[in-house]
């Protein structure tokens, strides 16, 4: 974790917040390459979970929340840690949480803590108005349903994806970007007939591995987690969580929950003429039935819910780990490579003059890196420093797949050397060629 934490400031990916004032803890910022990572992989999911499926639908909703909202959800109640001090040094923990130098010590009994972030909305503070920053991103997908139904005539079953923020003070935060108070989320709600639900539950967990193992994640690095107990979420009437080896150990990536009827339920008027499976709170506040007319028999239906829920920070953390590597060279020195597939690279090449100060050389490295930009893959970059084996170590410690390298040969034949990240390998190739040669790495 440490090789990795250094790596992410010294090279532009993650950055404590507010360093200049001493940080403020459980938040991070992401550099220059960090936020075209982070990108490429909310990139990839909306398009593994809206482009290529056939049966969901996109949202981007507010992250300030309706109090209505976190009542009914249960979040206002139930969404809480256990809270100890320790005697000794007056510390707090999460209970399970506690470290090693407290355990000995006298804790005070554990009292509930809510995790939600409340603040005050319009310009009259004495706390009659009041809304939360969204501890999850769900709830506006389930407050949104009936706007969706009715705009676009889906039918189940269907869903419903969302990327965007969310807050949760965390009692202890740590691991880097693994346990934060504002991070985010990748979630899909997919609706569907009450019945077909597990089978449904299974169908996801095995896509959603799948899909983190496309990512670059080492199958054998992925467990499955049956959630049982105390540990599974009020609404859940089961939740598998995908459980990745990060650098400090065994820990939930993302959680595949089986919600039931219970959002959707929760959030309707009328409840009693719903044939709501879970236990609700009845809704007065609510002016509408989240539910679908069943076509055969015209009765409405609340459909259950299966919600891959996936935290992007924890994804960052998972590739970049994953992608970290430290190679042994023939001539005894080290080389760091950070091997990520090349849809996530942040950058996906460098053009590289031979010389910096040959105007001839930094023009035609300029309109090789304007045509490889207009393919609209990533970002390309013209590298100009002037020393080639600096900038393929720099490229190949910041994951980019290739290198191309722009001299005299280029100016006279219009040949350019093409450098591969991973193999190291060189070949000499008409610069008419590269744009190709390009999309075959990275749209094939
Ligand atoms: N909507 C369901 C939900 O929010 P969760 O298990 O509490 O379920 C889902 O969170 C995912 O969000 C987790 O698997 C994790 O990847 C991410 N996540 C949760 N809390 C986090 C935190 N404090 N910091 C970073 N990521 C977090």
């Amino acid at each position: 974790m440490d090789d990795l934490v250094a790596l992410c400031k010294r090279r532009g990916f993650i950055f404590q917040s507010h360093e200049i004032y001493g940080g403020l803890q459980g938040l991070y910022d992401y550099g220059p390459l960090g936020v075209e990572l982070k990108n490429n992989l909310k990139q990839s999911w909306w398009s593994s979970m809206v482009y290529d499926r056939d049966d969901v639908e996109g949202l981007d909703a507010s992250i300030l929340t309706h109090p209505n909202v976190l009542k009914y959800s249960g979040h206002e109640d139930t969404f809480t840690d256990p809270l100890v001090d320790c005697k000794s040094c007056g510390l707090r923990f999460r209970e399970d949480q506690v470290p090693e130098q407290c355990k000995g010590e006298e804790l005070t009994e554990p009292r509930e803590f809510n995790l939600m972030f409340k603040t005050n909305v319009g310009p009259i503070d004495d706390g009659s108005s009041y809304a939360y920053l969204r501890p999850e991103t769900a709830q506006q997908i389930f407050t949104n349903f009936k706007n969706i139904i009715d705009s676009t005539s889906r039918t189940l079953p269907f869903g419903i994806a969302q990327i965007g923020k969310a807050f949760r003070n965390e009692i202890t935060p740590r691991n880097f970007i693994f346990r934060v108070r504002e991070f985010e989320q990748m979630e899909l709600e997919f609706f569907v007939h009450p019945g077909s639900d597990e089978e449904w539950h299974k169908k996801w967990v095995e896509s959603r591995k799948q899909w983190w193992v496309d990512q670059g994640i080492e199958s054998s690095k992925i467990s499955l987690l049956n959630v049982t107990g105390d540990d599974l979420a009020h609404y859940s009437k089961s939740t598998i969580d995908l459980m990745y080896e990060f650098p400090h150990g065994l820990e939930e990536l993302e959680g595949i929950a089986n919600r039931t009827d219970f959002d959707l339920g929760s959030h309707s008027k009328n409840q009693d003429e719903l044939d709501i499976k879970s236990t609700t709170t009845p809704n007065n506040s609510s002016n509408a039935k989240l539910a679908v007319k069943d076509i055969t028999t015209n009765k409405l239906i609340v459909p259950y819910v299966i919600e891959p829920s996936a935290g992007v920070d924890r994804g960052v953390l998972a590739i970049l780990n994953e992608a970290y590597t430290v190679e042994k060279l023939d001539d005894g020195k080290e080389r760091v490579v950070l091997a990520f597939k090349p849809h996530l690279a942040p950058i996906k090449a460098a053009v590289i003059p031979l010389k910096k100060n040959n105007n001839d050389l930094v023009l035609k490295a300029i309109e090789l890196k304007n045509s490889l930009q207009k393919l609209r893959i990533g970002r390309v970059v013209v590298e100009n420093t002037g020393n080639i084996g600096k900038n393929y170590r720099k490229h190949d410690e910041i994951g980019t797949p290739v290198c191309i390298t722009v001299d005299f040969d280029t100016l006279d034949k219009g040949a350019v050397t093409v450098r591969d990240r991973d193999t190291m390998q060189q070949v000499t190739m008409d610069i008419k060629k590269v744009p190709e040669h390009f999309k075959d790495l990275f749209l094939s």
